[in-house]
């Protein structure tokens, strides 16, 4: 076979449409600079939606793969590997959990958190206890049972019949889950920030009142740290700055740091109900998703690291500010270390992708977070000066996007 010329066009002859990237093809990474086939350079804030953790091509990771690649790449489960032990003791000394599930992506971490809390409703009370609550804008995952629990109806329209026994109440409004609870509910299921549904942080009050509840009614609480996990908030998971204890989290993106890996954590008595031949994955627990892994976590669990995050965030937000008082299209900037959500004015609603595709011509990756937030989430490692050039490309970008005017 000859070699292959592909480009951006290439993507829409052949593959399924259900994405619709950028018009540039990156070929190469290092840290948080990307380039195009065409040679263009871009500073990359969007750290592939929060999974870059450590920027692309990282010594440190690449070293931990390459190593790994010259010993064992695969086992299936009927094998256990170090790797994976390795990855699972150090994930319970630094978190509440005992046990660990490994998995290959967000989706499946949640599906195997979801069906854990069933199951564990099953086994200790019975099967009328299986009714899980979650929150609107939530978002969990493409799988079908994600989805029906994810709070977004868009995601499950056309597909039904979904999984039933869900329920989905307004986030941060202690009495409408209070109202929603009863003793069918077997788990409650949240974001410590809603990612996708737009970048807003669970107020710290409301996430106690939860777990409050959960005690009250014997339901299990489930934090979804795909997004938020692995040092994202400058913690080295969300829930351990907001004081509250989940009975199950689920992790992955920044987990393998670009690897495909995730995993769900638990307790011992919640994890007996996932015994023997109840749940599995092929590539679960795969030995170079785990080697990535274990030098990711074990990079940024460092506290100077998670403490930088949090100091980078002011500068992200200073930035913003700035711009903002320039040109006025945001009516709030919001998030945790860095993951940072810019609220767009009414009259910029729906047209995120105009600040994208500006973006882009000025050499900066960014994000939205739905259709009225554009989203920032670089690497954790992201340099001050590579923020301010970054943030310098965007406000020419911005500038752009304004002299041509709001298409509201
Ligand atoms: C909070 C949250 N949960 C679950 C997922 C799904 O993860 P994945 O795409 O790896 O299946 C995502 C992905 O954006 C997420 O942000």
């Amino acid at each position: 076979m000859t070699e292959q010329n592909v480009t951006r066009a290439t993507f829409d002859e052949v593959m399924v449409p259900n994405y619709k990237p950028q018009d540039m093809v990156p070929v190469r990474g290092e840290g948080s600079r990307v380039w195009d086939q065409n040679g263009k350079e871009y500073l990359d804030f969007t750290g592939g939606i929060a999974v870059n953790a450590l920027g692309h091509a990282n010594p440190r990771l690449v070293k931990a793969l390459q190593e790994q690649s010259e010993k064992l790449w695969h086992l299936s489960n009927v094998y256990t590997n170090e790797p994976a032990l390795k990855l699972a003791k150090r994930l319970t000394e630094l978190t509440f959990a005992d046990k660990v599930f490994f998995c290959n992506s967000g989706g499946e971490a949640n599906e195997a958190a979801f069906k854990l809390v069933r199951k564990y409703a099953y086994d200790n009370v019975g099967p009328e206890k299986h009714e899980i609550i979650s929150f609107r804008q939530s978002f969990h995952g493409r799988t079908l049972f994600t989805v029906s629990v994810g709070g977004q109806e868009k995601y499950r329209k056309g597909f039904e019949p979904v999984p039933e026994g869900i329920t989905h109440v307004e986030f941060n409004n202690l009495e409408a889950l209070k109202a929603a609870m009863s003793d069918r509910t077997c788990a409650v299921v949240m974001e410590p920030i809603q990612g996708e549904g737009g970048i807003i942080p669970a107020d710290p009050e409301f996430v106690r009142g939860v777990r409050e509840l959960c005690d009250q009614h014997n339901a299990l609480l489930v934090f979804d740290e795909i997004q938020t996990g692995v040092g994202r908030t400058g913690h080295f998971y969300a829930y351990m700055e907001l004081g509250v204890e989940p009975d199950v989290l689920t992790t992955a993106k920044a987990l393998g740091g670009g690897f495909p890996i995730g995993a769900m954590l638990t307790t011992d008595k919640c994890a007996e109900s996932l015994g023997f031949g109840t749940h599995g994955s092929t590539y679960g627990g795969n030995p170079l998703g785990c080697a990535v892994a274990l030098e990711v976590v074990n990079t940024i669990s460092d506290e100077q690291m998670l403490a930088d995050v949090q100091r980078k965030h002011g500068l992200f937000v200073e930035e913003l500010d700035r711009i903002n008082r320039e040109h006025g299209i945001f009516e709030e900037v919001r998030g945790k270390g860095l993951l940072i959500g810019g609220a767009l004015k009414q009259e910029w609603h729906g047209q995120g992708a105009r600040f994208l595709a500006a973006a882009r011509a000025e050499g900066l990756m960014l994000l939205v977070a739905g259709p009225q937030v554009l989203r920032m989430a670089p690497a954790l490692n992201i340099s001050d000066d590579e923020i301010r050039e970054g943030m310098q490309r965007f406000a020419r970008a911005v500038a752009k996007v304004v002299a041509k005017g709001s298409e509201a």
